[in-house]
């Protein structure tokens, strides 16, 4: 009997957290893809408590480490044939500038470049799955700036820049893979989950301080339940949300930067020639 698998980064917080206690109840198998194995054995013990008949597997990637990613990659082709949906929802802010293992600013390797090449490594599964999906959590700091030369690592840093960057990344990812994968039969999906009260940016500032801006900003936010809506939506519907922009959960145009094609055929391209591939 076919097996429905589901694949996530990123599940052992907030939004994809609150989205995988949701869809555990959906899949036979679900694939959590963390960077912290004990956070993640922890969310396998509660996916359980959910749904017993769900198989779970762990696999670690730290999307920061090209190296990590690839491992996580191989590991995940060594379990399993196909995917049916995977979800790119892991993501970090930085205050300040900060490197990756390879070099990259820290925004721009985690939030991108890593999903991009897991995205790139998986495809193959996702393509020989019944329902052959990827939803990516991009998010409306899409808008902030354009993108910009040097892509990968900026001279000048600023994080909301970096962060918008990061974020303008993957929605181009997403169009990529719809313009070259959905005659094929590939629903892709970018999500913008609205303003969320989760855990990221914290990690970068004082606990006092995160709870103080946290609570200025908190008649902004939605809960993480609600925010994890728009990605439960996308993959129980998704005809309906193929090669489009959710923002929290409704179809919108994708303005400004994001509807540049010239510079995401740039940027797509130095990034493909950048992680030595030969296409998506
Ligand atoms: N919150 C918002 O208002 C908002 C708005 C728009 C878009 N988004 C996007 O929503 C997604 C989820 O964010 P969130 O708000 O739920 O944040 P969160 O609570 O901080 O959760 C982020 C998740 O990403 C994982 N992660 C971070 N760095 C990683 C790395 N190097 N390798 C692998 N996993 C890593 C974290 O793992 P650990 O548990 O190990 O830390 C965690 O599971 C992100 O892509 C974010 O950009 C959020």
């Amino acid at each position: 009997m076919y097996e429905s698998i589901l694949a996530i980064t990123g599940p052992t917080s907030g939004i994809g957290q609150a989205a995988v206690k949701v869809l555990v109840k959906q899949y036979d198998r679900v694939l959590l893809l963390c960077r912290n194995l004990t956070k993640g054995e922890a969310l396998k013990k509660a996916l359980f408590e959910i749904n017993p008949q769900a198989r779970v597997d762990l696999i670690e990637c730290d999307l920061s480490d090209l190296s990590s990613v690839k491992t996580a990659a191989a590991t995940t082709h060594k379990q399993v044939n196909h995917i049916d949906c995977l979800i790119n929802n892991a993501g970090m802010v930085s205050t300040t500038k900060r490197e990756s293992s390879d070099g990259y600013e820290l925004m721009m390797a985690t939030n991108y470049l890593g999903p991009f090449l897991l995205t790139h490594e998986l495809l193959p599964l996702v393509m020989n799955s019944e329902s052959k999906q990827v939803i990516v959590v991009s998010s409306g700091a899409y808008k902030f700036v354009p993108m910009k030369r040097p892509f990968f690592s900026p001279q000048h840093f600023n994080p909301l820049a970096g962060y918008g960057r990061s974020k303008l990344g993957t929605l181009y990812l997403a169009q990529e893979l719809h313009e070259q994968y959905s005659r094929q039969g590939l629903k892709t999906t970018a999500v913008h989950p609205g303003m969320v009260s989760t855990n990221i940016g914290r990690n970068n500032v004082s606990q006092k301080v995160g709870d103080f801006v946290f609570k200025l900003l908190d008649p902004l936010f939605v809960t993480v339940d609600e925010g994890a809506q728009p990605i439960i939506l996308a993959a129980d519907h998704p005809e309906k949300y193929a090669g489009v922009y959710s923002d929290e959960g409704k179809i919108a145009a994708v303005k400004q930067y994001g509807s540049d094609f010239i510079m995401r055929r740039e940027f797509i391209d130095a990034t493909l020639l950048e992680l030595d591939l030969k296409a998506l």
